[in-house]
């Protein structure tokens, strides 16, 4: 059956929407109720089958891969005060030897500048491609539903997970246009990046997650800059279009945008909503809050 084992989770970007708090902390570090957004999109990754995972970190990233690794002390310490619950909790994060690499992205590019230094780590298979700072909410996840998906595809077809914006706020994103249904996909016709309101093809965006063919790689290769100098991915994925089958994928679930202060705050609300440990009392607050 065919199937992608391996993702790329790019995490080398300044953050600078959420500055002071990245400063010194990566974004994809920031909590989402107790768990950093970056565990949230690995722990998708894993339940959507990926063997191998790929990150394309920077300069103060540093603390991402160690998040992935063991932490002795600390679990010395806990072992001895016999807090296994909180010791498994720890070895749930733990991906299996071998199963997780790092590269360094030695600029912040663009993001397909940082998708294309993962080249060497990808090789020439597909592979999934998810952002950190976007946040599904959904079960099955949003990459799981796209590899159910792939496999009813063509060998050669790339997917764009899409979901609906109101068309006031469609110039902030990059829009599809809407062709043929193929199962539970469409035909992607086009792909504008921040388009005019009159001028977007439809009012559904690309929401942070991807399936690709490898040939993208040569075509991230050749790009220069494009919006805001950066080498951007849609611009590659445009050019793949020629060559290759894109469909788009209308996700179930609520997608999230952590990169932004009301999306971050928004997901740990909805996410600590969804936890029975932590609801009711947080419900309590809230109440509390919005009556004054
Ligand atoms: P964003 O554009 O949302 O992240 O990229 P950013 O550039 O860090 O944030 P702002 O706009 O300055 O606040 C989406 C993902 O791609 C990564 C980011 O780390 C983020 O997880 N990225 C972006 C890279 O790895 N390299 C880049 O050159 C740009």
């Amino acid at each position: 059956m065919k199937s992608i084992r391996k993702a790329i989770f790019p995490v080398a970007g300044l953050g600078t929407r959420f500055l002071p708090a990245t400063k010194a902390m990566p974004k994809e570090m920031l909590p989402v109720v107790d768990r950093p957004l970056i565990q949230h999109v690995v722990d998708e990754a894993r339940e959507a089958g990926i063997e191998h995972f790929i990150f394309v970190t920077g300069r103060n990233k540093g603390v991402i891969e160690d998040h992935f690794d063991r932490q002795f002390e600390l679990e010395v310490t806990l072992k001895e005060r016999n807090k296994i619950a909180d010791l498994n909790l720890l070895s749930s994060v733990l991906p299996e030897a071998g199963t997780a690499s790092f590269t360094r992205q030695q600029s912040p590019l663009g993001l397909g500048h940082a998708v294309w230094c993962a080249r060497e780590l990808v090789g020439n298979e597909p592979f999934a491609l998810l952002l950190p700072d976007v946040l599904v909410q959904h079960d099955p996840g949003c990459l799981a539903q796209m590899m159910e998906a792939y496999r009813s595809l063509e060998d050669n077809a790339n997917i764009i997970a899409v979901e609906e914006v109101p068309p006031e706020r469609i110039h902030q994103y990059g829009v599809v246009g809407i062709g043929k249904s193929k199962g539970p996909c469409f035909a992607i016709t086009d792909m504008v990046e921040k388009p005019k309101r009159e001028d977007a093809p439809s009012n559904l965006i690309i929401t942070g997650r991807y399936i690709l063919q490898p040939e993208i790689f040569a075509i991230l290769e050749k790009q220069t800059g494009g919006a805001g100098g950066e080498i951007q991915i849609t611009d590659a994925m445009i050019k793949l279009a020629k060559q290759q089958p894109f469909y788009g994928l209308k996700f179930k679930g609520r997608s999230f945008d952590c990169g932004s202060k009301v999306g971050f705050l928004a997901a740990n609300v909805a996410y600590a909503l969804a936890r029975d440990d932590i609801a009711p009392a947080l419900r309590e607050e809230i109440k509390a809050l919005l009556g004054k």
